[in-house]
């Protein structure tokens, strides 16, 4: 069966109506390897991402993931609120406890957002950009964040566990958002005309997540994130570090950094923990 033809049987799942979460319908859709994972399903929750760092420090083990149907509270980067009505998206976020050293930690994101990218692209046959260095877009608007959130060992030394936080608008919430938000959010259905299953999208994020946080070290994942970046090539303004600097996007360094080209010629490597940067 070619990919087109597996992607083309997912789709016809589609439904008009997003699906009732449901962590047996989630556990189904895993990868043999992943069946005594722990999958906790809320209805509402302030954030999964509290939620999870809650369990974490409680001890919960690797691979936990805690899913809501709605968040009151739902976080984005740079403190900034994600939208998250009931019945509309997958609010999602996973435990790990990397065995990596802790110099990768500023890797786990960008390895998320290639995830949830082929995640999404496996249940709705579309092609998915990702915004450097969290979001997830369809046709240029943004339908996707990610907020990785990780606390470290005493002494600093070695990550004691990450929460991956996964945001994906699934049906339509424009009736959510201002008129700012409007001009750049989206979602799934409004871009594509599809509502993926909400359990199978949980499912193949989860798998995909496992394979792709296995190629942080060797830095594999990076070229999937190369061939998806959508800032490369245009010119933008961002600010790092308390400076302002405009400049060409012109690609993603090794260590998942923006590569920006000053007018002078100079290139400097935005960290992502440090920067936000708008699109001139
Ligand atoms: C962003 O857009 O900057 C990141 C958004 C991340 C949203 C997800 S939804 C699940 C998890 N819980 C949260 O509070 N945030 C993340």
């Amino acid at each position: 069966m070619s990919l087109n033809d597996e992607n083309s049987e997912k789709m016809s799942a589609a439904a008009t109506e997003i699906a009732a979460l449901s962590a047996e319908a989630i556990l189904s859709g895993l990868s043999a390897d992943n069946q005594d994972r722990k999958i906790i399903v809320l209805d509402e929750t302030d954030s999964t991402n509290n939620e999870a760092k809650k369990l974490a420090a409680e001890g919960a083990p690797h691979g936990t993931a805690v899913i809501a149907d709605s968040q009151t509270s739902g976080k984005g980067r740079l403190d900034r609120s994600f939208v998250s009505p009931a019945g509309k998206g997958l609010y999602m976020s996973v435990i790990i406890r990397p065995e990596f050293d802790i110099k990768y930690a500023p890797m786990i994101t960008s390895a998320a957002a290639v995830a949830a990218s082929i995640a999404v692209e496996e249940l709705c046959g579309c092609e998915v950009q990702i915004k450097w260095v969290n979001d997830l877009y369809i046709n240029g608007k943004k339908i996707s964040g990610i907020l990785t959130e990780s606390a470290v060992n005493s002494g600093g030394k070695s990550l004691e566990y990450a929460v991956i936080g996964i945001g994906i608008n699934i049906c339509s919430i424009t009736e959510h958002l201002d008129e700012e938000l409007k001009l750049r959010a989206s979602s799934i259905e409004d871009e594509t005309g599809n509502i993926p299953d909400r359990n199978a999208l949980c499912a193949a994020v989860l798998n995909e997540l496992d394979t792709w946080l296995g190629k942080i070290e060797d830095r594999s994942y990076i070229t999937e994130y190369r061939q998806r970046e959508f800032l490369t090539g245009k010119r933008i303004t961002a600010e790092s570090g308390g400076k302002i600097i405009s400049g060409t996007a012109v690609g993603i360094d090794r260590n998942a950094n923006l590569m920006v080209e000053l007018s002078n010629g100079e290139i400097i490597n935005l960290n992502s923990g440090e920067s936000s940067q708008k699109i001139n």
